[in-house]
């Protein structure tokens, strides 16, 4: 996937902060429940907190209601889950008659009840008295839901992988009744462009089910890997499975998943209720399958397994059947190995190069009639929809499936916005919606702070907001909407610890966006209740990532003092803070009240979770500017006239090395900014240019960043010795499109990398 590269202006101050007391929510008088805010995500349908709790004691049994035999699992599930946290070796009864429960009064009961309609089977009704907890089913999946409730009622310990011996596993009266508001409660993985192994695979998939998700996207083959074992294709995987480096580290990267544990995965995830959806990528999206069997290109190869981020023009030729052959042999195999409905076919970024100088696609355009090359993509697509139908599966694809007609039967994944799940579901097809804008778990989550090279930005905030049906769909094409899913692009993250940290919380955020009701949704009652959640993820060892404190951060020219407020976005955590450009640390002072900034200055704040765990740091670089002197004088020329001469020119002052702000409209420009940098302390300075349009940055006259000729993932950057005193700064920006972006950091001396702060910026020397 690529995207755009684009410049977020620091838009912090339309954030809305949350403010929450840094105490821990009271806890109620004893045995009160009442008011009491429970710690479960995604919200249930209903809670109503009854006085009162229920004790689990090593006395305690698990039971399955006699007239309940398909309950038989989910009782030996629960029994070894609590075994497992608590130590206690609870009897499990599964013939339970209601009457009789051996050696002790009190129990855990699980039943079934009659189902009402179609997503019943995933609901439940649990009430905890004080004499013991009864669970309702409609089906086994709900029981399996009404227990990832329960286990959240329970205190954090729970989540430890052994048992933590003396706590008082108290579980709060209380009777829930819920149900999911979608069957599509979807979470993807990337495996191609990293590889992650099985351990961590059903790791994933444990982890979601517990937050109510039923699907599991894998994403299992990519440019630079293929990651499934086919046993008739070998080369897939002795070739295919490995890339020689990434992005030129000159470290090698593979690995690939055998038939067997492909199938143990899918046994863990069936156990959890959890449905695997394997993606399977073509036309594009195949190089590595192309550099193990290059006849099944256009032009014939030879291919390496790709090592750099990008869409690539070689893909399966449309014209050979060959391709068609080898896909049906793949899917074959695909479709033994995984139960599920549904085989992902990719389908999207195809580049239409090859195939438009390709003679076997030509000819097979003339032949089928297909005016297009889009139309060809189409032709592809039916044909092996019609191959999936015929085995009793059903196709689901990215949007561009849509590009040159749908295939009969086929679901739409609409990723490029909502238009193409629009288009799908008034058309009458099913449609999965993971829009970027809110769906896509690769981008990053704080504006400063955060870990990697930035893609774009979403929050947490902007994840919970998301609403999964599009505005304007009648009642009909509404339903085609089966749910949404989170997308977990690992271009940016090679190691498992990256995964978690971008995955959760905006899986939570999605949990809730699939599961609850939508009048139920509450971004601070959320945050309430993700408090609870934190400390059992960091009790757990994932690495999530804690919201830090919010309302300082960003990038700021001022002319005097101000005061800023540095917010906690976690009830019942601790706030730190600096001024000196460290990180805080937990004897860092707390902040007290407004906190007024009388000269340039850089704020740095964090959480701490009470039992551990931090959050990332962002930072708040205040510039406090004489605006006589300070600045960067600016000079834009264009756009063109008619004569192709440009119409010069617009020129002022601003106070930062940046595109914002600048009166530049959405045609192509030319922009230059001069200032003198001021250098306190002689050393060496780094420049990095992050992103955006090509530009070039040069101090007294030699050129230190250009990144004309670089990826937006590539973060270029030059290293300078700059003595102390002023140095010219020039920058020579060309803005292409509407997207104008320039983002230049400068780090050195006493100096974390960061904008280049107002202070330093001079019109004249100095
Ligand atoms: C995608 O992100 N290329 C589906
Ligand atoms: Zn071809």
């Amino acid at each position: 996937m690529t995207r755009t590269p684009k410049i977020l202006t620091p838009a912090v101050l339309a954030l809305l902060p949350l403010l929450f007391a840094s105490s821990p929510a009271a806890r109620g008088a004893e045995g009160a429940n009442e008011g009491k805010t429970f710690s479960l995500v995604p919200a249930p349908v209903s809670v109503e907190p009854l006085p009162g709790s229920f004790p689990i004691h090593p006395g305690t049994s698990v039971a399955v209601d006699a007239g309940s035999p398909a309950l038989k699992e989910i009782g030996r599930f629960l029994a070894s889950r609590l075994r497992e946290s608590t130590g206690y070796a609870l009897p499990l009864d599964t013939a339970w008659t209601g009457t009789a429960i051996k050696g002790a009064p009190d129990a855990i009961v699980l039943s079934l009840a009659p189902r009402k309609a179609a997503i019943a089977d995933e609901s439940y009704e649990l009430s905890v008295a004080k004499t013991g907890i009864r669970i309702t089913a409609a089906g086994a999946a709900g029981a399996f839901y009404a227990l990832q409730t329960l286990f959240q009622l329970l205190p954090p310990e729970f989540e430890h992988a052994a048992p933590v011996y003396g706590v008082a596993w108290e579980v709060p009266c209380v009777r829930i009744q819920d149900a999911p508001r979608f069957s599509w409660r979807g979470m993807h993985l990337d495996v191609g462009r990293h590889f992650f192994g099985k351990k961590f695979v059903e790791e994933y998939i444990d982890l979601i089910s517990r937050y109510k998700f039923n699907v599991f996207h894998w994403h299992l083959t990519e440019d630079q890997g293929w990651r499934i074992e086919i046993k008739k294709y070998p080369k897939l995987t002795t070739v295919g499975s490995w890339r020689k480096e990434t992005m030129g580290d000159g470290q090698p990267h593979g690995g690939f998943y055998t038939q067997d544990e492909i199938r143990e995965v899918v046994a863990y995830a069936r156990n959890r209720f959890v449905t695997i959806v394997p993606e399977i990528e073509m036309p594009g999206h195949s190089t590595a399958a192309l550099a193990s069997y290059p006849e099944l290109s256009c032009t014939g190869g030879p291919f390496e397994v790709q090592t750099r981020w990008r869409v690539f023009d070689d893909v399966y030729c449309a014209g050979n059947e060959k391709t068609f052959a080898f896909l049906q042999d793949v899917l074959t195999e695909v479709m033994d190995l995984f139960p599920g409905e549904f085989v992902h076919i990719g389908g999207d970024e195809c580049p239409k190069t090859r195939w438009k100088v390709c003679p076997l696609c030509q000819a097979r355009m003339k032949a089928e009639g297909l005016a297009t090359e889009h139309e060809l993509q189409s032709y592809f697509v039916r044909r092996i929809e019609k191959f999936l139908n015929a085995h009793g599966k059903r196709l689901i694809g990215w949007d561009e499936i849509l590009e040159g007609g749908l295939p009969p039967n086929a679901t739409v994944m609409s990723w490029r916005g909502i238009d193409g799940g629009i288009a799908a579901a008034t058309s009458g097809h099913d449609v999965v919606m993971t829009p970027t804008s809110n769906c896509y778990f690769d981008y990053f989550q704080g504006l400063t702070g955060e870990p990697g090279p930035v893609g774009e930005y979403l929050p947490l905030e902007r994840v919970y907001a998301y609403e999964p049906v599009p505005p304007g769909l009648t009642g009909d094409q509404a339903r085609h909407v089966l749910g949404a899913q989170g997308n977990v692009w690992t271009e940016q993250m090679p190691d498992t610890r990256k995964v978690e940290y971008m995955a959760f919380p905006r899986a939570c955020a999605m949990s809730e966006v699939v599961w609850s009701p939508a009048a139920k949704r509450d971004f601070r009652d959320f945050s309430l209740r993700m408090a609870g959640q934190y400390d059992r993820l960091v009790a757990r060892g994932i690495n999530v990532r804690i919201p830090p404190p919010s309302g300082f951060e960003g990038t700021y020219v001022l002319y005097r003092d101000t005061s800023i407020s540095i917010l906690s976005q976690v009830p019942g955590s601790v706030v730190r803070y600096t001024t000196d450009g460290t990180d805080p640390v937990l004897s860092s002072p707390p902040p007290a009240g407004p906190l007024s900034i009388r000269t340039s200055t850089t704020i740095k704040a964090r959480t701490f979770l009470p039992a551990g765990g931090t959050s990332p740091v962002p930072s708040g670089v205040y510039s406090i500017v004489d605006s006589g002197a300070n600045g960067v004088s600016y000079r834009i020329a264009g756009p063109h006239s008619s004569g192709g001469l440009p119409v010069d020119t617009l020129r002022g002052v601003i106070y930062r090395i940046s595109l914002d702000g600048l009166p530049l409209g959405p045609d192509s420009l030319t922009v230059w900014l001069d200032s003198y940098l001021l250098i306190g302390e002689e050393g060496v300075y780094q420049f990095t240019i992050a992103q955006g349009d090509p530009a070039t940055i040069s101090v007294d006259g030699s050129p230190v960043v250009d990144n004309r000729t670089a990826e937006w993932w590539d973060v270029p950057g030059g290293l300078f010795h700059l003595r102390s005193g002023p140095h010219r700064l020039n920058v020579t920006v060309v803005k292409t499109g509407r997207q104008a972006g320039l983002d230049l950091h400068i780090k050195g001396p006493g100096l974390e990398l960061q904008p280049i702060p107002a202070s330093m910026l001079w019109r004249r020397p100095r």
